[in-house]
């Protein structure tokens, strides 16, 4: 049988060169073959002939996430799912994270939750409860355990813009001159809520998410627990270098985003609605691009995000 990681190695998105169809064997019920054509100039994928709305077994869960750490980005056009629907969903991957987050009511945000520009009443704002969605990061790696992938279900989007940017955390760390890979190769990264609210222009973290939430310590580089590639593991939630003077590690960090986010490392995700988009934040950066008019427009997406495990 043609499954996981020997079907899914077969797909190259490089050059936008390869498309195909994932066989996935006979008698799997749903999902017995999707199909995995390249959206992106070397990440994202386009994953079509699944309903992610019904139950897929575990074959297809394999090999979906085969093609997760392949192409960091997997786009599903045309989903229509309930909450219910997308924690199912999730919860086939892992374990859903919680959230140091709260929000209009300082109520803590659910497993399933909103990212979205609208106030209280409803209504398209600028004035943001958090705005570090704009800023570069990967999800949650604050947490001692950081975020495997987020998955995010577009319901309401602006009529032009509103794109969600990834960066590829492994072309970058590539990229770099060989002595600048052996320079940052044993040094750790101090990353903290407390940083993150900081480094974003949000109102400080409170004493109370401070203690929930102490400062964790991960590898500037990281190895991809699947795939064993090198990746930086950079953003808004990185405070210094351990070890470091704080303003040389700072710019250091600084520089190293700087050249990370180039143009040659990103891809732009444009939303359509029914999209359901999946990615790994292992190996990836992302922002929220905030190019629309978001005092007239509501853009609104369902977000879930599964656990993933001790960088290293
Ligand atoms: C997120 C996030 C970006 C966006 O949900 O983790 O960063 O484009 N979203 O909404
Ligand atoms: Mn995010």
């Amino acid at each position: 049988m043609e499954l996981g990681s020997s079907a899914a190695s077969q797909r190259r998105c490089q050059d936008g060169s390869l498309a195909g169809r994932q066989s996935l064997g006979q008698g799997m019920g749903q999902g017995v073959a999707f199909t995995v054509a390249p959206v992106g100039r070397f990440m994202a994928v386009e994953i079509g002939g699944i309903d992610l709305a019904q139950p897929f077994d575990a074959a297809v869960r394999d090999a979906l996430l085969d093609a997760l750490v392949e192409h960091k980005i997997l786009v599903f056009p045309g989903q229509q799912l309930s909450q219910e629907q997308q924690l199912a969903f999730t919860l086939r991957f892992g374990e859903a994270e919680g959230h140091v987050v709260r929000d209009w009511r300082n109520q803590r945000f659910g497993a399933v939750h909103t990212v979205s520009n609208l106030d209280p009443e409803g209504k398209p704002t600028t004035d943001l409860r958090s705005n570090g969605n704009y800023f570069w990061h990967t999800d949650k790696s604050y947490h001692d355990i950081p975020s495997l992938a987020t998955i995010l279900h577009a319901i309401r989007l602006p009529p032009t813009g509103g794109d969600t940017q990834f960066a590829d955390m492994v072309r970058a760390y590539e990229a770099l001159p060989e002595a600048v890979q052996e320079k940052i190769a044993p040094l750790r990264v101090v990353h903290s809520w407390q940083a993150s609210r900081a480094n974003t222009f949000n109102r400080p973290a409170t004493a109370e998410e401070i203690a929930e939430q102490p400062p964790v310590v991960h590898p500037l580089v990281r190895t991809h627990p699947v795939s064993g590639r090198k990746a930086l593991y950079i953003g808004k939630h990185t405070s210094h270098i351990e070890g470091m003077d704080v303003g040389e590690g700072r710019a250091l960090l600084y520089q190293l985003l700087d050249f990370a986010t180039r143009p040659q490392f990103l891809y732009a995700h444009a939303w359509k609605p029914g999209h359901l988009v999946m990615w790994d934040n292992r190996s990836l950066l992302h922002r929220a691009s905030g190019d629309y008019d978001m005092a007239q427009h509501a853009r609104l997406l369902h977000r879930m995000v599964v656990r993933g495990t001790r960088p290293y």
